[in-house]
């Protein structure tokens, strides 16, 4: 693989880099004015966003359709969070609803899958409290904005005049987008029977629960259905894993 050569830097734009750096350590105003990247707006501890998610990676090989619209119901100060999802033309939604304690419930109106994860819901610091690298301004959707990558599992953008989350890409085989279309701050879920599992998330026989992965084999529910799960697991992870280097950080 060749390496790029860089043509060296023509002589007066050197020297105006040199002065401005010989400047900017004597003179903090003068440093100031090379402003630091901007950082990411914390979450509200409470929101609603609807999302449209596109699984652009999607193939005939997989099976859950790849365009859904998500309510997402974010609840920072309750320690849950729901994800409300509606695939195209489908009347039966699929919810995610996930606990503190690592515990996330997976169910439509005929199956229920529980999957356990190391660390809970993500904190509305997940991506302002460090680790964010900054890429740049960019316009998307027609809207400027700030954008950041993290631990190379998601690109983010926010609205550049609000703070307000735009879209974020996740760095996965499954290559999930998502656009925010609405954001509403501080609006909450008060409705605890939509929290509320099923019954048959609870079965009496409770021998399952191995930590990951194979249980789905054991339910007798739809295809389609399990394997929109995991993919939708899949992003679930992403970001499980971020509120843990976001914890760690
Ligand atoms: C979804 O993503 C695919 C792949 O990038 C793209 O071809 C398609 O137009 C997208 N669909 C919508 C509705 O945005
Ligand atoms: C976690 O919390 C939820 C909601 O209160 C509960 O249903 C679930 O059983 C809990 N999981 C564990 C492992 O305690
Ligand atoms: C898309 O999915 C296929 C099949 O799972 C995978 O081999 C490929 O690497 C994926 N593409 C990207 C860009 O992740």
């Amino acid at each position: 693989m060749a390496r790029t050569r860089w043509p060296p830097l023509p002589l007066p734009l050197l020297l105006h880099l040199l002065l401005f750096a010989a400047a900017a350590a004597k003179d903090p105003a003068a440093a100031a004015t090379a402003d630091p990247p901007p950082s990411p707006t914390p979450w509200p501890e409470r929101f609603h966003a609807v999302l449209f998610t596109n699984l652009t990676n999607y193939s005939d090989a997989s099976t859950g359709p790849p365009l859904r619209i998500t309510d997402l119901y974010y609840d920072w100060p309750r320690r849950r969070n729901l994800n409300l999802v509606r695939h195209q033309l489908s009347a039966d939604p699929l919810y995610d609803v996930e606990w503190n304690n690592g515990t996330s419930f997976y169910f439509d109106s005929r199956s229920c899958r529980v999957e356990r994860f190391p660390v809970g819901v993500l904190p509305p610091w997940w991506l302002s409290g460090g680790g964010a690298r900054y890429m740049g301004r960019r316009v998307t959707g027609g809207i400027d904005c700030h954008v950041w990558g993290k631990a190379g599992f998601i690109v983010y953008y926010e609205e550049a005049t609000t703070g307000r989350p735009v879209r974020w890409n996740f760095i996965d085989v499954t290559g999930i987008q998502q656009f925010v279309m609405s954001f509403e701050p501080g609006v909450a879920l008060e409705d605890d029977a939509q929290w509320q599992a099923p019954a048959y998330c609870f079965p009496d026989d409770d021998d399952d629960e191995q930590g990951t992965g194979n249980g789905l084999a054991s339910s007798s529910s739809s295809g389609d259905e399990f394997g929109d799960v995991l993919r939708h697991q899949a992003a679930t992870r992403l970001l499980k894993k971020l509120a843990g280097a976001a914890a760690t950080s």
